[in-house]
């Protein structure tokens, strides 16, 4: 597998974001999977696929612990192309087990507490939302944080057994603007409010203008261990 991806990341290196994704949605019709959290990557990336394959799945992992304007973009999207993202929700015995454990916010006093609560909330089911899937389409960014600046456009998820599409891996953050501006994308209000990430609402905060972007998450975390596991490198 590690062969093919290398392959793919050659050959797709220079191909146009519009035009990668209209190949992969038509031969991976049925088993190509998009995962959004509604952030700006992801607003850019559904307009781009619904425009291209108004019936492709698109997924979001709602962790039940989602800000008021992340359900309220969700909305909005669903209007405005006509559709309804499907929502995986996390299994009611792991979020009961979950609070007998560690209480409500129990996510603040370690990063283990911090990790299982993100396994049960988003790992889990991501797994059901990836089952038949070949390729995975996300909305990294490599400049987004250190733990991603060594991604690539294509990569290979052991632990999901999927093929891994970044189709926005080199673009910049001012590219993301321009596209949701040009196109009238509908975004999460809180990106006007300081917040460039956005996950769940305990674990994000705002950010000083110019402060890096994925400070706002967990940020009483260091920033290795800022990843839930949805995104792991594999070890090489
Ligand atoms: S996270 O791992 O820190 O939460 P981030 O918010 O940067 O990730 O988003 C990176 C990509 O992960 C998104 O573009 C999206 O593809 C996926 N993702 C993150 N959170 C969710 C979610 N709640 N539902 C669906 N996809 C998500
Ligand atoms: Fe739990 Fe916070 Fe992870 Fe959300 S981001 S699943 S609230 S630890």
């Amino acid at each position: 597998m590690r062969e093919k991806i290398k392959e793919l990341n050659e050959k797709f290196k220079d191909k146009d974001t519009k035009e990668l994704l209209e190949y992969f949605l038509k031969k991976y019709r049925g088993k190509i999977a998009f995962s959004s959290s509604f952030g700006a990557e992801d607003q850019v990336l559904t307009d781009l696929i619904l425009k291209i394959d108004a019936n492709a799945k698109i997924f979001t992992l709602d962790t039940g612990r989602l800000p008021y304007e992340t359900y309220d973009v969700m909305d909005r999207t669903n209007l405005k192309y006509q559709t309804k993202i499907r929502v995986y929700f996390p299994r009611s015995k792991d979020v009961e087990k979950l609070y007998q454990e560690q209480g409500i916010n129990g996510f603040y006093e370690s990063i283990e507490n911090r990790k299982e609560c993100c396994y049960a909330r988003k790992i889990v089911p991501l797994k059901r939302a990836l089952n038949g899937v070949d390729v995975w389409i996300t909305g990294l960014r490599a400049e987004q944080s250190s733990t991603r600046e060594l991604m690539q456009l294509f990569e290979w998820d052991e632990g999901n057994r999927v093929i891994k599409l970044n189709p926005l891996i080199l673009w910049s953050e001012s590219d993301v603007w321009d596209y949701i501006r040009e196109n009238g994308v509908p975004y999460n209000a809180l990106h006007d409010k300081g917040y460039p990430s956005i996950g769940c609402a305990p674990c994000t905060r705002a950010v000083e203008s110019g402060a890096d972007i994925r400070s706002g998450r967990w940020w009483w975390e260091s920033p290795e261990h800022k990843e839930c596991g949805l995104h792991i490198k594999e070890k090489k």
